[in-house]
This record gives C-alpha cells, structure tokens and sequence, in this order.
C-alpha cells in the first residue's frame, strides 16, 4: 500500500484517530495537511512529522464553517497544487438523554460531525474534479474520500443522541458522494470505528462499570488501537481499494454481528 507523493487532507488530525492516519498516511509517502481548529497542537504535530522528514502543514480549519472550509482547500492547494486523498474525520460528541438534550448540543454535534463533512466532502471535491479536468495527459490518479463514521451509524445509544444520528448521516453522505463522483472515478468510503482508544475513551477506560458496559459489547475482548483505524484509511485510500466505493468499512473487535451480551469478569 503506497501513497506515495499523495497529498492528503485529515480534519481533525491534530490528536486521535485523525493524528494516526496522518502519520500513517505520512509514512506511507503522502504529503499532509492537518487542518483542525487546535492550532497548537496542529502545529505541534506537523513540526513533528516534519522532524521525521515529512511534508507536513496545518491550516486552522472549523470544519462547520464554510469560509473556513473555502480558506482551508484554497490554502491547500496553494501549498501543494492538488489534493489526492480526503480524510474526513472531525468530529465531536454531546451527551444526553433524548428528553434532555438541547437544542443547542444538536446544532453544535450536527454542524461538526455532518454538515462539516459535507462542507469539507464538497469542496475538496469541487477542486478533485478540476484537477482531473485539467489532467488532459491523465498524469495522475482520481481523488479518494474516506469519511470516518462509526458503528453508531447503525447501532443507537439513547444518551448519544445528536451524534448517532450525526452519524448514521455520514453513512448516507458517503453513498450519495460515492454515486455522483463515481462517474469521475473519485473513490468515496467510511470507516466505522467501534471504541478506540483515543481522549474520549480514556476516561471512561478508568471507570469500572463504563469500561464493563464496553467490554460487555466487544467480543474481541479489548479497546481499539488508532493504528488499527489508520490501516483501514490507508488501505482505502490506496489503489489495492480501487473497486470499493459507497462501503462503509467496520473496525469494532465484532460489536456490529453480536446478538447477545460478552460475559466480563
Ligand atoms: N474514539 C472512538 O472510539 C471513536 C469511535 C467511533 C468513531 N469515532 C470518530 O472518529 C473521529 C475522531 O475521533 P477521536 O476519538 O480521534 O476524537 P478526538 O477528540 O481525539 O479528536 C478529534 C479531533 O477533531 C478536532 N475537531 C473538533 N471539532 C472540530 C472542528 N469543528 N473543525 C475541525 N476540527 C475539529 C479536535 O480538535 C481533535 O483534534 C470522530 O469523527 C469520531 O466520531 C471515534
């Protein structure tokens, strides 16, 4: 799997799930643009790949916002002159109960987690298009798309209730995106991650009984790594992928099959 002199954009690749797959993006030859709203640890991750002899930069990007979307694409493009692979994986979560979740926690997980996937998904592949366009030569490959989902896609929590269906959206906004840039050949996939071990995780990891209510749900019997995400993007994003489009990929140690409930100790 190569991507090699590939240029690749993650949202929310400062930290987590979306830092794993620019290092492995990176290591597999790609050249990155992280662009997240933490610009100092956005900053701090590129000046890191790029002490490991990477092409790495950040652009500040809150990816609800469609200016800053604009800014972050034009800015991409500026730096490299195209952009080859999209992971869009920012995303957010607000808990509460459906009778008391705010109107205001929905709007703010929806913007973040759907509407900016659509936003970022539209515009880099606005440009993906154009490049193939000028492309008269046929000198480069069409772009790839991998959204990052998740298996509440799917599966419902009632106290997750603005990011399960902010979910269960991108599923659909990865077939309609894999249907209309299928004719450029514009490859679009989702990844469906179950509980990895990033921020979020970590403190319920410490909480006996929340860690149980997990395992109880996880057949493999652990937490996930975020490499083990990463290899699915990097795989995806590769032309080993090439006949996969509209898919949603589940990564989840066997959550999505199961029908009864793991024993734990
Ligand atoms: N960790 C899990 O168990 C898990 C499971 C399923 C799906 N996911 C999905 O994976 C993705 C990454 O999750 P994670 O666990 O790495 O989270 P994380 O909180 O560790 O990282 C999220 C990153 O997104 C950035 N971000 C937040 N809002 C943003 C915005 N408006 N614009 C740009 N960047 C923004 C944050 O600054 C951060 O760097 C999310 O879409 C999440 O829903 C995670």
């Amino acid at each position: 799997m190569s991507s090699s002199g590939k240029v690749a954009i993650i949202t929310g690749g400062a930290k987590g799930i979306g830092l794993a797959c620019a290092i492995r993006l990176a290591n597999d030859g790609a050249k990155i643009i992280i662009a997240d709203i933490e610009e100092e640890e956005g900053k701090q991750v590129c000046a890191d790949l790029v002490e490991q002899g990477h092409d790495a930069k950040f652009i500040q990007c809150d990816v609800g916002k469609k200016l800053d979307v604009r800014n972050m694409v034009a800015a991409a493009v500026d730096q490299y002159g195209r952009i080859d692979i999209l992971v869009n994986n920012a995303g957010i979560i607000a808990g509460g109960d459906f009778l008391e979740i705010s109107e205001k926690d929905f709007d703010r997980v929806i913007k973040v987690n759907l509407k900016g996937a659509f936003l970022v998904g539209q515009a880099v592949a606005r440009q993906m298009v154009k490049q193939l366009e000028e492309d008269e030569n046929g000198e480069h490959e069409a772009g790839v798309i991998i959204n990052m989902s998740s298996v509440n896609a799917v599966l419902a929590i009632p106290t997750q209730v603005p990011y399960t269906v902010s979910k269960g959206g991108v599923n659909q906004l990865t077939k309609v995106m894999a249907l209309s840039l299928a004719p450029h050949g514009i490859r679009v996939n989702a990844v469906g991650p179950g509980s990895i071990m990033t921020d979020i995780l970590k403190a319920v990891a410490n909480d006996k009984a929340a860690n149980n209510r997990i395992m109880s749900r996880t057949p493999m019997g652990r937490i996930g790594d975020v490499s083990e995400i990463a290899s699915i993007v990097a795989f995806l994003a590769s032309k080993d992928a090439s006949y996969i489009t509209g898919q949603t990929i589940y990564a989840d140690g066997g959550r999505m099959p199961l029908n009864y409930t793991v024993p734990v100790e």
